[in-house]
């Protein structure tokens, strides 16, 4: 049985992510009465502050990123937190913050969020500090290497201290609410699995596209790219979760079962099937933003947008496409899998002048979270001059279906399974490293055919190259 941790120890705690999302996440289930009243945080980071400076430093932050109608609990929320300082790479610093944590009687929920070169020191420094015996465990945020060699390493270090069921790597999307929806849809559902494969299934389109640039991402960016950055976790996740056969439980392992052999089934890409971008300047949403390199002040060859033809090759899936793409600086903010069926074998509105159209089922991540089903249905009407057929939307608004629920964000839901203990919704070390294995053959590819990125104006869909990837087939990118 998981035992609810009664410690809460956030590394990177003065970082953007604890800005943004960690500290509005805790501060919003606080309010909710979701944090056990005896739960306390421990935040550390190198920068010198007293714990009553990191409160106003946290209430500062909560100000600005939680909504105006989830601010109540912030003074509570605030009397849970401390501070400690350290310096990540030298022993002494683990020792005040382990009399800092003081005794864990239930358990200590670790959240590691800092530079990837600071993972082993820290471990050591915890180790040091005992803190790691009992029952801890530890969340890992990303990047978690930059490929399978540095990543193996990193995930070695860590389990040096911690056994695979006490480490939770983080993948933010598997937090977000509509992709959890995924395996309702599939698997709560009679309807979809029976044609949910190639004898129905014509090829499958994942996009993740952003309207931001670099940001303040400066760095990390430059050395990532979007392959990097986003196909690597976030939409490989996405991939295994469409294409997984139905585990026997929605238990972690058997979840995580199933995602592995997707993951492994993946065939490495070929040259054609692959397009790589970085956005010049032009406009987003009618502003007029610079182009990648100027943001960065200098040339650059990393991708801001890539394109991929990817294929799982097992009996399911045998010759059924998945297109994916991302990018930054693109025409709007929408993450959506496309699922698109064959036409139906025999139309018996042909010889009355109808034309009919395959199904399509769009799952709306985000910013729209709904699910639509298009079909064809008669146009009303006596039909003299023939019948009309026409392609309807069937369309569900997962916030009008659960109007009165709460919309919670990726972090709430999954610092609360990290504290709670429950490893469903994090990526296992066997996942990680086959994602890594795929996306490192991709860039030898692009090392080997000297693959470089083709300029696209920002706010366009990325470079036309990509639209010939998809259109080769007889394919069009769900634009609409
Ligand atoms: C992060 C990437 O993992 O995901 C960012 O590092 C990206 O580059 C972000 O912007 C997107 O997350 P979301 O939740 O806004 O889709």
């Amino acid at each position: 049985m998981n035992i609810t941790a009664d410690r809460l120890l956030l590394f990177g705690a003065t970082g953007d992510l604890a800005q943004r999302m960690l500290l509005p996440s805790l501060c919003a289930l606080d309010a909710d009465g979701l944090l056990e009243p005896d739960l306390r945080v421990v935040g550390t980071a190198r920068s010198e502050m007293t714990t009553a400076a990191y409160r106003d430093f946290a209430r500062a932050a909560l100000e600005k990123y939680l909504p105006e109608n989830r601010r109540g609990g912030i003074a509570q929320f605030l009397d849970r937190l401390s501070y400690v300082p350290v310096d990540a790479t030298t022993l002494g610093g683990y020792e005040v913050l382990a009399e800092e944590v003081g005794e864990y009687a239930k358990g200590l929920a670790i959240f590691l969020s800092t530079a990837p070169s600071l993972f082993e020191p820290t471990i050591d420094g915890l180790v040091h500090a005992g803190l790691t015996e009992g029952n801890v465990r530890i969340g890992l945020e990303k990047p978690l290497g930059t490929d399978l060699a540095s990543s193996e390493e990193i995930n070695d270090a860590v389990a040096r201290a911690f056994s695979e069921d006490r480490i939770f790597r983080i993948d933010h999307y598997l937090g977000k609410e509509t992709v959890q929806n995924l395996l309702a849809l599939r698997f709560a559902n009679l309807l979809f699995e029976p044609v949910w494969n190639a004898t129905y299934i014509d090829h499958v389109q994942i996009t993740v596209a952003e309207t931001v640039g670099l940001e303040s991402r400066i760095g990390y960016y430059d050395d990532s790219g979007a392959l990097r950055d986003m196909v690597q976790n976030h939409m490989l996740q996405l991939l295994a979760l469409v294409a997984m056969e139905p585990p026997t439980s929605f238990d972690s392992t058997a979840v995580r079962d199933e995602k592995v052999k997707v993951l492994r089934a993946l065939r490495p890409v070929a040259k054609d099937e692959t397009v790589t971008g970085q956005y010049r300047a032009g406009a987003v949403n009618g502003e007029a933003v610079p182009g990648y390199d100027e943001e960065l002040g200098k040339d650059s060859e990393t991708e801001t947008f890539v394109a991929l033809k990817a294929h799982v090759d097992n009996w399911r899936w045998k010759g059924v496409p998945f297109y994916m793409r991302t990018g930054k600086r693109l025409p709007e903010r929408v993450t959506e899998i496309v699922v698109q069926f064959r036409c139906i074998p025999h139309s018996i509105f042909a010889d009355r002048g109808a034309t009919t159209r395959p199904n399509r089922l769009v799952i709306g991540i985000q910013p729209e979270e709904n699910v639509q089903l298009s079909m064809m249905a008669k146009v009303p009407g006596l039909d003299r001059e023939g019948i009309r057929l026409r392609q309807i939307p069937l369309d569900i608004a997962m916030p009008d279906a659960f109007s009165g629920t709460v919309r919670r964000i990726a972090y709430e839901r999954l610092l609360l399974d990290l504290i709670g203990g429950d490893q469903t919704l994090f990526v296992r070390r066997d996942e990680v490293e086959a994602q890594w294995e795929w996306i490192d053959a991709i860039r030898t590819l692009w090392e080997e055919e000297v693959i470089t990125p083709k300029s696209y104006g920002a706010g366009s869909w990325g470079p036309s190259a990509a639209i010939a990837l998809a259109e080769r087939d007889g394919v069009s990118w769900h634009d609409e």
